[in-house]
């Protein structure tokens, strides 16, 4: 079986609901090449309206930005597994920088998410990738391994098939400054070999996204890389027909 191509857009802390559905409704209505899984992460405020738009659309899926670790309980504010599930959502991101830096979203916690979010039912995608300083140190492929050993690595095969993975080099999110294809195909090959010496076979059905900056005059480049299966799309998947370029750059 093929890796899905996914072209996965994450609206961060932006749009109102109205704004989102305007979005979704001009992705549903412009050319999209079929082939293409079309993720779009959403505010939790506006997954119910926006998962309603898609109610009869193919290939085009919801995600939510976040979970709790925990199933229910005293946790003000925060959004369960069970709550996702329980509305329809089939994708959790786990683990963006962003959650990493400004909620202190450790490894070992992250890993509890995953747990919880595979065990909801909820597919995941975890993010992981080194912030620049890193990168100058040349230790990115060593930090990314960690990321991946303490979060990711303990589940089995099975259930391996229901995540995918975000490469984002910190330094590139949101910075217009994006990895080279070579950099990225780098780091996605490191990413692939590790799951293959766990998981055989099945590494090779696990797509992997490259995130940071990707926009639609980068976006071919990229995904012609061979162990890259899509991106990871902050700013440039506000605009419907700049992300409609992204969907079709494969
Ligand atoms: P960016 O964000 O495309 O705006 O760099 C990517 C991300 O944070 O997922």
């Amino acid at each position: 079986m093929p890796r899905k191509k996914i072209a996965a857009g994450n609206w961060k802390m932006n749009l109102s609901p109205n704004e989102g559905v305007k979005l979704t409704m001009n992705l549903i209505q412009g050319n999209r090449d079929p082939k293409t899984h079309v993720i779009l992460a959403v505010p939790a405020t506006h997954l119910s309206q926006i998962q309603d738009k898609l109610k009869y659309v193919s290939k085009i899926e919801v995600a939510a930005q976040n979970c709790h670790q925990k199933e229910s309980g005293a946790f003000t504010g925060e959004i369960s597994a069970p709550m996702l599930n329980s509305m329809g959502v089939k994708y959790v991101l786990v683990g963006h920088s962003e959650r990493r830096e400004y909620f202190g979203e450790s490894n070992a916690l992250l890993k509890e998410k995953i747990d919880i979010a595979l065990k909801n039912k909820l597919k995941v995608i975890f993010c992981c990738g080194e912030s620049l300083d890193i990168r100058k140190k040349k230790a990115h492929v060593k930090h990314v391994q960690k990321q991946l050993k303490e979060s990711l690595l303990h589940l089995t095969a099975a259930q391996m098939k229901d995540v995918v993975i975000a490469y984002e080099p910190i330094w590139a999110i949101g910075t217009g400054e994006t990895a080279s294809p070579q950099q990225a195909q780098e780091m996605h090959l490191a990413i692939r070999k590790s799951l293959k010496k766990k998981y055989k076979s099945t590494a090779d059905n696990v797509s992997i996204l490259y995130g940071g900056s990707v926009k639609p005059a980068n976006a071919k480049e990229l995904f012609a890389m061979p162990d890259i299966d899509g991106g990871l799309v902050g700013g440039a998947s506000l605009d419907a027909k700049g992300f409609g370029e992204i969907i079709n750059s494969f």
